[in-house]
């Protein structure tokens, strides 16, 4: 099987080509990714020798790159995207460009090649704030930063694709995902990382926004079932049920770094912040037996002790564009 994964150097790209590594023996995987801001090759470093996997420069905004390398592969997995809804509300171009026009390239690509298989990685924030109950896969898309609204534009255009001309697309909506190699703008890292140093956290608002949150491993395997066994030209909610206000993160992370609640700084709130994302995960249970196996104490507990033992791969990620982006976001607080 010859796996194209988009995005591989990324924080939950590199994450499962590790896992498919580690799983099958035989897989062959092209990791194609253009090595922006959020993407790693020292995220690989580990299995650079192994012949099972290739790596290839490119964007997948790049029609003509994007037709070449999906010409011989039996599966596609889009990890590449744009993912901060901060960094969404500074600059929107490169999200259109990355998760809009990116995925219709993926698209054409595999329409044009007749690649068994596509899944599209997507999120729970295409359903907007869920202030009560959950999203289902029949929900209605109500994206409102420039983040989510570009997320839903590819998955309309998957679900359109799959319709109109038969593309094998699978879409999968995920919750809020953390676990080691995730960049440090994100809540996890950037909190666990700030802590560590001495630093104050950022809560925005009240703090009482309420994420859903799962561990990369479990996601990984999520995905693997679904590219195995999911029904082609659906969708997939991939949670588990595990939502906690940020306040709640941010004190468990607290006690993992020893710090005290002093460490903790109220600071104005993101425009447009959704209050609470929960997402039903029941068809992906039900249909392909699928459940999440780590906790969320002990994913973050993990995840602290990584972030500790990974200091020089940090050092590496606060360099060129994420310095600029970080002085922009908090260097004037
Ligand atoms: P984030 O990790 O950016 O993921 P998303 O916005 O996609 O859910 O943020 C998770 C939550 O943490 C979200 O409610 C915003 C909040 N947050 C802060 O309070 N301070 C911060 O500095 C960041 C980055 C996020």
């Amino acid at each position: 099987m010859k796996i194209l994964l988009t995005g591989g150097a990324g924080f939950m790209g590199s994450n499962m080509i590790h896992y498919l590594l580690r799983t099958y023996p035989d897989v062959k995987i092209v990791n194609f990714d253009d090595l922006t801001y959020a993407g790693n090759l020292e995220n690989l470093a580990d299995v650079a020798d192994d012949p099972r996997c290739t790596f290839v420069k490119g964007n997948i905004a790049d029609a003509m790159a994007v037709d070449q390398v999906v010409a011989d592969v039996d599966l596609v997995i889009n990890y590449a995207a744009e993912t901060h809804v901060d960094r969404s509300i500074l600059e929107p171009k490169a999200f259109i460009d990355t998760n809009v026009y990116g995925v219709y390239n993926v698209l054409e690509a595999v329409r044009k090649h007749k690649t068994p298989r596509y899944i599209q990685i997507s999120t729970d924030e295409v359903f907007g704030a869920v202030l009560e109950g959950e999203s289902d896969e029949g929900s209605k898309f109500e994206p409102r930063s420039p983040y989510s609204a570009s997320k839903a534009a590819g998955d309309h255009l998957c679900q359109a694709y799959a319709i109109t001309y038969g593309v094998p697309v699978i879409v999968t909506h995920s919750c809020n995902f953390y676990g080691p190699y995730q960049f440090p703008e994100k809540l996890i890292p950037l909190f666990t990382l700030n802590l560590l140093e001495g630093k104050t956290v950022p809560v925005y608002g009240d703090g009482m926004q309420v994420r859903e949150w799962i561990f990369t491993e479990d996601h990984c395997r999520a995905i693997d079932l679904i590219a195995r066994k999911g029904n082609l030209g659906e969708v997939y909610n991939i949670g588990t049920g595990f939502r906690v206000p940020n306040l709640d993160v941010t004190k468990k992370l607290l006690q993992l770094t020893g710090r005290g609640t002093d460490a903790i700084e109220y600071v104005k709130d993101r425009p447009g912040h959704d209050r609470r994302y929960a997402i039903n995960s029941n068809k992906l249970r039900a249909e392909l037996g699928w459940e999440p196996q780590v906790s969320f104490e002990e994913g973050l507990a993990q995840t602290v002790e990584w972030y500790k033992r990974n200091r020089e791969w940090v050092d590496r990620c606060r360099t060129g564009a994420y310095k600029e982006y970080y002085d922009k976001q908090y260097g004037k607080r």
